[in-house]
Protein backbone atom coordinates (compact mmCIF):
# COMPACT_ATOMS: atom_id res chain seq x y z
CA UNK A 1 0.00 0.00 0.00
CA UNK A 2 3.20 2.38 0.27
CA UNK A 3 3.89 1.75 -3.01
CA UNK A 4 0.72 2.42 -3.96
CA UNK A 5 0.15 6.06 -2.03
CA UNK A 6 3.68 6.99 -2.92
CA UNK A 7 4.96 7.13 0.76
CA UNK A 8 7.72 5.33 3.05
CA UNK A 9 5.87 4.61 5.90
CA UNK A 10 7.28 1.04 7.50
CA UNK A 11 9.56 0.98 10.51
CA UNK A 12 12.96 -0.09 9.53
CA UNK A 13 14.02 -0.86 12.83
CA UNK A 14 11.35 -3.46 13.42
CA UNK A 15 8.19 -3.31 16.17
CA UNK A 16 10.34 -4.96 18.84
CA UNK A 17 12.87 -2.14 19.17
CA UNK A 18 11.98 0.21 21.69
CA UNK A 19 12.17 3.37 20.49
CA UNK A 20 15.02 5.88 22.04
CA UNK A 21 13.82 9.41 23.00
CA UNK A 22 16.22 11.16 25.00
CA UNK A 23 14.18 14.59 24.61
CA UNK A 24 11.06 12.75 26.31
CA UNK A 25 10.60 13.87 29.94
CA UNK A 26 9.06 9.74 31.35
CA UNK A 27 11.38 7.51 28.79
CA UNK A 28 8.35 5.30 28.29
CA UNK A 29 8.38 5.25 24.16
CA UNK A 30 7.32 1.31 22.96
CA UNK A 31 8.39 0.57 20.04
CA UNK A 32 8.01 2.37 16.78
CA UNK A 33 5.29 0.29 14.82
CA UNK A 34 2.70 2.14 11.89
CA UNK A 35 -0.76 0.68 12.02
CA UNK A 36 -1.17 -1.95 9.76
CA UNK A 37 -2.77 -0.96 6.68
CA UNK A 38 -5.80 -3.30 7.05
CA UNK A 39 -6.53 -2.13 10.49
CA UNK A 40 -7.10 1.57 9.21
CA UNK A 41 -9.42 0.28 7.14
CA UNK A 42 -11.72 -1.95 9.72
CA UNK A 43 -11.98 1.58 11.42
CA UNK A 44 -11.95 4.14 8.28
CA UNK A 45 -15.52 4.89 9.46
CA UNK A 46 -14.31 6.44 12.82
CA UNK A 47 -11.12 8.17 11.42
CA UNK A 48 -13.51 9.87 8.76
CA UNK A 49 -12.75 13.47 8.56
CA UNK A 50 -15.14 16.84 7.73
CA UNK A 51 -13.92 19.68 6.37
CA UNK A 52 -14.22 21.11 9.72
CA UNK A 53 -12.00 18.54 11.11
CA UNK A 54 -8.60 18.71 13.35
CA UNK A 55 -6.92 14.94 13.61
CA UNK A 56 -4.27 14.49 15.73
CA UNK A 57 -1.59 11.44 16.01
CA UNK A 58 0.17 11.65 19.61
CA UNK A 59 3.38 9.42 18.42
CA UNK A 60 2.91 9.57 14.67
CA UNK A 61 6.06 7.65 13.59
CA UNK A 62 6.38 8.37 9.46
CA UNK A 63 3.03 9.53 9.21
CA UNK A 64 0.51 6.52 7.98
CA UNK A 65 -2.43 7.75 9.87
CA UNK A 66 -1.98 11.15 8.75
CA UNK A 67 -1.81 10.18 5.08
CA UNK A 68 -4.46 7.80 5.04
CA UNK A 69 -7.23 10.17 7.25
CA UNK A 70 -6.11 12.69 5.08
CA UNK A 71 -6.68 10.99 1.84
CA UNK A 72 -10.09 9.28 2.48
CA UNK A 73 -11.43 12.53 3.88
CA UNK A 74 -10.90 16.50 4.19
CA UNK A 75 -9.81 18.56 7.34
CA UNK A 76 -6.39 18.90 8.72
CA UNK A 77 -3.95 16.76 10.23
CA UNK A 78 -1.22 16.97 12.51
CA UNK A 79 1.10 15.06 14.05
CA UNK A 80 3.30 14.74 16.97
CA UNK A 81 6.56 13.33 17.41
CA UNK A 82 9.65 12.89 19.69
CA UNK A 83 12.18 11.58 17.28
CA UNK A 84 13.08 14.02 14.42
CA UNK A 85 14.03 11.61 12.00
CA UNK A 86 10.67 10.35 12.08
CA UNK A 87 8.90 13.48 12.53
CA UNK A 88 10.81 14.46 9.71
CA UNK A 89 9.80 11.41 7.40
CA UNK A 90 6.47 12.03 8.42
CA UNK A 91 6.27 15.90 6.79
CA UNK A 92 8.45 14.51 3.64
CA UNK A 93 5.27 11.67 3.29
CA UNK A 94 3.06 14.88 3.65
CA UNK A 95 4.90 17.18 1.23
CA UNK A 96 5.19 14.40 -1.10
CA UNK A 97 1.38 14.13 -1.62
CA UNK A 98 0.63 17.74 -0.79
CA UNK A 99 -1.17 17.20 2.21
CA UNK A 100 -1.12 20.32 4.13
CA UNK A 101 -0.05 19.54 7.94
CA UNK A 102 2.00 20.46 10.88
CA UNK A 103 4.27 17.55 11.98
CA UNK A 104 5.72 18.96 15.85
CA UNK A 105 8.42 17.52 16.70
CA UNK A 106 8.57 17.18 20.22
CA UNK A 107 7.55 14.92 23.52
CA UNK A 108 3.74 14.58 23.42
CA UNK A 109 3.72 15.18 27.10
CA UNK A 110 4.29 18.87 26.34
CA UNK A 111 1.76 19.19 23.20
CA UNK A 112 -0.54 22.14 23.42
CA UNK A 113 -4.09 21.60 21.99
CA UNK A 114 -5.76 23.70 20.39
CA UNK A 115 -8.27 23.05 17.96
CA UNK A 116 -8.27 19.43 17.77
CA UNK A 117 -11.49 17.38 17.07
CA UNK A 118 -9.93 13.58 16.59
CA UNK A 119 -7.53 12.51 18.59
CA UNK A 120 -5.43 9.15 17.31
CA UNK A 121 -2.90 6.87 19.62
CA UNK A 122 -1.56 3.84 18.68
CA UNK A 123 0.08 2.51 21.94
CA UNK A 124 3.06 5.53 21.78
CA UNK A 125 4.13 5.58 25.14
CA UNK A 126 3.24 4.39 29.02
CA UNK A 127 1.32 5.95 31.58
CA UNK A 128 3.42 8.76 32.56
CA UNK A 129 3.08 10.58 28.92
CA UNK A 130 -0.83 9.47 28.96
CA UNK A 131 -1.23 11.28 32.16
CA UNK A 132 0.41 14.23 30.83
CA UNK A 133 -1.12 14.66 27.64
CA UNK A 134 -4.85 13.76 29.36
CA UNK A 135 -4.04 16.75 31.83
CA UNK A 136 -2.94 19.30 29.12
CA UNK A 137 -6.35 18.02 26.75
CA UNK A 138 -8.46 18.88 29.95
CA UNK A 139 -6.75 22.36 30.57
CA UNK A 140 -7.54 22.96 26.55
CA UNK A 141 -11.31 21.57 26.79
CA UNK A 142 -12.08 23.72 29.34
CA UNK A 143 -10.65 27.04 27.55
CA UNK A 144 -12.22 25.50 24.02
CA UNK A 145 -15.03 23.17 24.58
CA UNK A 146 -15.80 20.85 22.02
CA UNK A 147 -16.92 17.94 20.74
CA UNK A 148 -14.45 15.22 20.10
CA UNK A 149 -13.36 11.64 19.06
CA UNK A 150 -10.68 9.65 20.45
CA UNK A 151 -9.33 6.56 18.74
CA UNK A 152 -6.92 4.07 20.82
CA UNK A 153 -5.52 1.72 19.21
CA UNK A 154 -3.61 -0.94 21.83
CA UNK A 155 -5.48 1.25 24.70
CA UNK A 156 -3.71 -0.39 27.87
CA UNK A 157 -4.18 3.08 29.25
CA UNK A 158 -7.57 3.50 28.68
CA UNK A 159 -8.76 3.98 32.37
CA UNK A 160 -6.79 7.20 32.65
CA UNK A 161 -9.54 8.59 30.51
CA UNK A 162 -12.23 8.70 32.81
CA UNK A 163 -10.81 11.37 34.38
CA UNK A 164 -11.96 13.73 31.07
CA UNK A 165 -15.06 15.31 31.57
CA UNK A 166 -17.87 14.39 29.41
CA UNK A 167 -16.28 11.53 28.14
CA UNK A 168 -17.78 7.96 26.91
CA UNK A 169 -16.47 5.27 25.52
CA UNK A 170 -18.59 4.60 22.34
CA UNK A 171 -17.18 0.80 21.03
CA UNK A 172 -14.62 -1.27 20.68
CA UNK A 173 -13.67 -3.19 17.87
CA UNK A 174 -10.52 -5.86 18.12
CA UNK A 175 -7.57 -3.90 20.02
CA UNK A 176 -9.10 -0.55 19.44
CA UNK A 177 -11.07 1.81 21.62
CA UNK A 178 -13.65 4.86 20.24
CA UNK A 179 -14.46 7.61 22.59
CA UNK A 180 -16.45 10.67 22.24
CA UNK A 181 -16.28 13.87 24.48
CA UNK A 182 -19.63 15.80 24.57
CA UNK A 183 -19.80 19.33 26.17
CA UNK A 184 -23.36 20.49 26.45
CA UNK A 185 -24.20 22.94 24.41
CA UNK A 186 -24.77 26.13 25.87
CA UNK A 187 -28.24 27.25 26.31
C1 LIG B 1 3.54 2.52 17.81
S1 LIG B 1 4.18 3.93 16.92
C2 LIG B 1 2.70 4.48 16.09
C3 LIG B 1 2.93 5.27 14.82
C4 LIG B 1 1.67 5.82 14.17
N1 LIG B 1 0.83 6.53 15.12
C5 LIG B 1 0.85 4.74 13.50
O1 LIG B 1 -0.16 4.31 14.11
O2 LIG B 1 1.20 4.31 12.39
C6 LIG B 1 4.38 5.08 18.28
C7 LIG B 1 5.20 6.33 17.99
O3 LIG B 1 5.15 7.18 19.13
C8 LIG B 1 6.38 7.87 19.24
N2 LIG B 1 6.56 8.33 20.63
C9 LIG B 1 6.87 7.57 21.71
N3 LIG B 1 6.95 8.34 22.82
C10 LIG B 1 6.68 9.62 22.43
C11 LIG B 1 6.59 10.85 23.12
N4 LIG B 1 6.80 10.95 24.44
N5 LIG B 1 6.27 11.95 22.40
C12 LIG B 1 6.04 11.88 21.07
N6 LIG B 1 6.13 10.73 20.36
C13 LIG B 1 6.44 9.60 21.03
C14 LIG B 1 7.40 6.84 18.81
O4 LIG B 1 8.63 7.43 18.40
C15 LIG B 1 6.67 6.11 17.70
O5 LIG B 1 7.00 6.65 16.45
Amino acid sequence: MDRRLGVSTCEPKGWKTPVETPNSQFQDATASQPTWYRQLESIDDWLHMDACDHLVDLGCGRGRVLVWAAQQGQGRVSGVEAVSSLAKDAQANLEGLSIPNQVHCQDAADYRFSDETILFFFNPFGAFTMAAVIDNLASNLEENPRLIRIIYRWDHHHQLFQTLPWIERVENRGRSSLWRINPPRKA
